[in-house]
């Protein structure tokens, strides 16, 4: 396939919705991001050469660059309606019943849907367009947010087929998204959003896309308006759509008769906290469009449907008081410590406050009742204060409770932390615990309660002591038999030896150096003791510039480095790692293999193939992908239409041009 022209265009741009339809309605991809990542930057290149071909739904056009000043009203001839609640089985009994006399007698066949807790949204596709997306407002007028819904790539902006449709369904954020955008706000001190169905229907209303597209939301798609030109039935009227590209829930059950039903909803009792969104119930719905014409409805509810609300979440309980928990940066968090209270099926009876602003909203003492309530279904969080008790109110503490220290505001934050470092000895239990973690230096076997009674008992004071532990000082504690004291010393001298300098480096819990930029840092020094002669050997400025050199660190991860390895305490513990022996290299990268290993090519002109699929056969060879024809490059591959530029940088350099023919065969690992 040559893509240089409008057909082949138009060609790749189907090809890339096609491959959004595999990714976000089937779950099922055929090929790899990086090649999707390159298909998409080829789409960009055609349309900066031919702007007089693009398309509207082009995958590249998703994200507008003009906010809107409002939206526009949309006004629907037929009403997004609601549902009735149940909230029991006697009372979805009763709907069934009226269902069945409402039929005199004849038995439905039911739906049973998750009922996601989104925001209500209506598309509209003519010709198999994308054309409108409005929201549910109050049923009959609602807002045009088209611009805004372009930005949900699970929303195909063109379908499979040249369709009219319009289908109706709900735009959400998974749970995942919701806590991981809830935290940064809590860390820029802002108050975190109740919920996912807020936090979406926030984004949605938005006036920028370019803001929208950086909260990511999924759509599922869940009735087609006039479903009977379609379909007979419901379920298959979502089939059909799911055949046309839109995401629709996998989770739909259908059930014929009562005990099927009550079945069915009772079989949802322990799935609804492993979907990656909240659901705040089901919805059960006559399958059959000539019986929902029959049953009709109210002014304001269809008879034929019915939502099965789960039992509620939020509940009161006591705090009991107000932990101050200092980690291993030096925060010093607010947790409540409540009376234990079931929520979501857990016991709840510790809930972080975040920081000390949000106790001063909260006004909050020992003492008072407050409503919680899982965010996300996994977090606890304490949404307010029902009752105050007659106690202080809590506010922020001025010395550190573990070493006395004072606390310090970092600017423009609202994290409160003891500066005393490993000289606090909060601080240290939980650097020592970090150390050990997981990812890191990986000792089994010593966790929160161990690293405790070690530091207790008076063994290990800092991260080096635990390399000298022996298996009789560890038998003589508490809860360990000769066994387990053997294990865990074998455990902390396999670390020792398995360890990468990279990994050590994270573990040591320097600010800002988590795991991927510990490796470009190792890659450069090589080794502790050879970071160390470098800072030694340097000024602060002098490191940081070395530091600021690597690809990826920039100027505040140098400083933190700068500072750590300066810290006359960090500097002790180091110092003493390498005394015993922890003092790992950094493994050099293996080099790449295969019939181009070390040769770099360039690709150009019109290839019988995309060009990103050419590119990936070289790197899966083991070659290097140039962009531009240099004195370091080792081929041009030359397709029809090659430019003259590119031919003349080639016999500049005594570069070799060479046919798709000839690379098929250096592929092949035939030499040329
Ligand atoms: S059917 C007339 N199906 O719940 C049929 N609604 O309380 C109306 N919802 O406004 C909707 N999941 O925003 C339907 N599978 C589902 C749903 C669902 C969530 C929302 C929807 C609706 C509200 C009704």
């Amino acid at each position: 396939m040559t893509v240089a022209t409008r057909e082949g265009y138009l060609a790749l741009c189907q090809e890339l919705i096609e491959h959004d339809r595999r990714y976000y309605v089937e779950a099922a991809p055929t090929i790899s991001d990086v090649e999707y990542d390159r298909m998409t930057v080829r789409l960009r290149e055609l349309e900066a050469a031919h702007p007089d071909w693009v398309v509207p739904w082009s995958p590249t056009r998703r994200v507008g660059h003009e906010p809107v000043g409002a939206f526009a009203k949309v006004v629907r001839e037929r009403p997004m309606l609601s549902l009735d609640n149940t909230y029991d089985e006697d009372d979805l009994r009763a709907f069934h019943d009226r269902v069945v006399k409402g039929l005199d007698g004849e038995a439905p066949s039911f739906s049973i849907e998750p009922k996601i807790d989104g925001f209500g949204i209506e598309l509209t596709y003519q010709a198999g367009e994308l054309t409108l997306a409005a929201t549910r407002g109050d049923g009959t007028i609602g807002e045009d947010v088209t611009t805004n819904v372009r930005t949900i790539r699970a929303i195909p902006t063109r379908l499979r087929e040249p369709v009219d449709i319009v289908v109706r369904g709900e735009i959400y954020m998974a749970k995942e998204v919701f806590l991981r955008i809830n935290a940064e706000r809590v860390a820029a001190g802002e108050e975190p959003w109740k919920n996912p169905r807020n936090l979406a229907a926030g984004s949605i209303k938005l006036l920028d896309p370019r803001d929208v597209a950086k909260r990511p939301m999924s759509a599922i798609l869940y009735e087609v308006v006039d479903g009977e030109r379609y379909a007979n039935g419901h379920l298959a009227s979502l089939e059909l759509i799911r055949n046309l590209g839109i995401p629709t829930s996998t989770d739909n059950a259908r059930a014929e008769g009562w005990d099927a039903l009550a079945a069915a909803v009772q079989s949802w009792a322990d799935r609804r906290d492993a979907l990656p969104y909240e659901l705040d119930g089901l919805v059960v719905k006559v399958d059959d469009f000539g019986q929902r014409r029959a049953l009709g409805t109210t002014s304001k509810f269809p008879r034929w449907a019915i939502a099965y609300k789960f039992p509620a979440r939020q509940v009161t309980t006591l705090v009991k008081e107000i932990e101050l928990n200092v980690g291993r940066t030096g925060a010093v968090t607010p947790v409540a410590i409540l009376e234990p209270v079931e929520v979501s099926g857990t016991t709840v009876q510790r809930v972080s406050l975040h920081n000390w602003d949000q106790v001063a909203r909260l006004d909050i003492g020992d003492g008072d009742r407050v409503l919680i309530e899982k965010a996300g279904e996994i977090i606890p969080q304490v949404l307010g204060v029902t009752e105050r008790a007659a106690t202080p109110r809590w506010t922020a503490p001025a010395v550190c409770p573990s070493c006395g220290a004072a606390l310090e505001k970092e600017a423009d934050k609202v994290v409160l932390a003891c500066s005393n470092r490993l000289g606090c000895p909060a601080q240290r239990l939980a650097a020592i615990e970090f150390f050990a973690a997981r990812g890191l230096m990986n000792i089994d076997g010593l966790g929160e309660r161990i690293v405790a009674q070690l530091v207790e008992a008076g063994l290990v004071g800092d991260v080096a002591d635990l390399f000298d532990l022996t298996a009789a000082q560890l038998e003589g504690l508490d809860r360990f038999a000769a066994q387990s004291a053997r294990n865990l010393v074998a455990s902390i001298q396999q670390a020792r030896e398995k360890a990468t300098f990279s990994r050590l480096l994270a573990a040591l819990g320097i600010a800002h150096v988590g795991g991927v930029v510990a490796r470009p840092i190792a890659g450069k020094f090589g080794s502790l003791s050879k970071l160390l002669a470098a800072a030694d050997a340097t000024t602060s400025d002098e490191l940081v510039a070395q530091l600021t050199e690597i690809e990826g660190i920039g100027e505040v991860i140098a400083r933190a480095v700068d500072r750590f390895v300066r810290d006359p305490h960090a500097r002790a513990v180091m110092d003493k790692l390498i005394a015993r022996g922890v003092d790992p290299v950094e493994p050099v990268a293996a080099p790449a293999t295969g019939p181009l290993a070390g040769k770099t090519l360039v690709v150009t002109g019109t290839l019988s193939k995309p060009r990103g699929e050419v590119q990936a056969a070289i790197e899966a060879a083991g070659g290097k992908v140039g962009g531009s024809v240099t004195k370091k490059t080792d081929y041009l591959v030359a397709g029809a239409d090659t430019g003259k530029t590119k031919l003349d940088a080639a016999a500049k350099h005594g570069v070799a041009v060479i046919d798709e023919a000839a690379l098929a065969a250096l592929l092949a690992g035939d030499a040329t």
